[in-house]
């Protein structure tokens, strides 16, 4: 049974099934006709970093679909990691008590270390500030969902690219889509990694740098806004000369497109303010509900249930 570790391991194919699933999904959802797929399984969910939406929509996802959910919040103190049990052996353990284990984890490559020794599908639910791809699958199914298609888009990341992983995440989902346009805006100290950037080049995804919005705002089909992550920083000044970036304000929705989408993983501290919530084109809180349909959906495709 399919691992989501990782979107670079996820082919067209995947994605399009989770896609397809998660409509069906939500349509059966909010008929109240969502049948209880998953009334045998058990779901593990390991948390060794703070999470309201990734944790909270996965347990919800889980109970919906009938499974019982085991879970440690808090793990890095609350589980046996704190006792110096390694990653591959509390992943071994998991998966002889659950069907399936979604894992949050503070190290880059955590999930990919429980992957290789678990009997059972892992589900990354964020690594660091590596990858987060079920933040990636919301994503894409909340763009689709919104605007139509996944091509022909002027899609803009603003704020700390340099620790997003739903931005590391997302690029390999946009492989074989036509005619996108990616706009990075930072500050050269948040910028995408290198090793992202040569990534885009190396699939012909077309993309700009920018260290300022302000006449490229008219573009945007698509402006989804990062919070700069205070907790990766290894220094607190160097956050505090950037924390506050770029802040969306209503000012700034003048100039947009009607029927651009503004999106955001959430939480959000600065990023957007709290007046922008009430227009149109604010969808980060459809976005965040999206992700329990995604993640149903997800728990579906790595227990290979139709
Ligand atoms: N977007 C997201 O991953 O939110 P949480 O950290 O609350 O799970």
């Amino acid at each position: 049974m399919p691992n989501l570790v990782s979107t670079k391991e996820l082919s067209q194919k995947g994605r399009d099934a989770i896609l397809a699933l998660a409509e069906k999904l939500e349509r059966e959802y909010k008929k109240g006709k969502l049948k209880k797929y998953l009334e045998d399984k058990v779901i593990a969910c390991i948390f060794f970093e703070p999470s309201t939406r990734t944790r909270l929509s996965f347990e919800s996802a889980a109970k919906r679909l009938g499974a019982q959910v085991i879970s440690t919040e808090n793990a890095e103190s609350n589980s046996s990691a704190f006792k110096g049990e390694s990653i591959e052996d509390t992943a071994r353990m998991l998966s002889i008590y659950a069907d399936a284990i979604v894992m949050r984890h503070r190290q880059a490559g955590a999930a990919h270390a429980a992957a290789e020794v678990s009997e059972r599908p892992i589900v990354n639910a964020g690594d660091g500030a590596n990858e987060h791809p079920t933040q990636a699958l919301q994503d894409v199914y909340t763009i689709k969902s919104l605007l139509g298609r996944l091509e022909n888009l002027n899609i803009a990341y603003a704020g700390d690219l340099l620790y997003s992983r739903p931005l590391h995440s997302i690029m390999p989902l946009f492989s074989t889509e036509q005619k996108n346009n990616f706009y990075f805006i930072s500050p050269p100290e948040l910028r995408l990694p290198l090793e992202f950037r040569k990534a885009l080049e190396g699939r012909g995804i077309k993309f700009t740098e920018s260290e300022d919005w302000q006449k490229i705002l008219p573009e945007f089909d698509v402006l989804y806004m990062t919070r700069v992550q205070k907790e990766r920083f290894p220094d607190a000044g160097q956050y505090e000369k950037v924390k506050d970036s770029f802040i969306l304000r209503s000012e700034h929705l003048k100039t947009m497109k009607k029927d651009a989408v503004i999106m955001h993983a959430l939480p959000r501290v600065n990023e957007i303010e709290i007046s922008v919530d009430t227009d149109p084109r604010a969808a980060y809180f459809r976005q965040a509900e999206n992700g329990l349909y995604v993640r149903m959906a997800i728990l579906l495709w790595c227990l290979g249930i139709k």
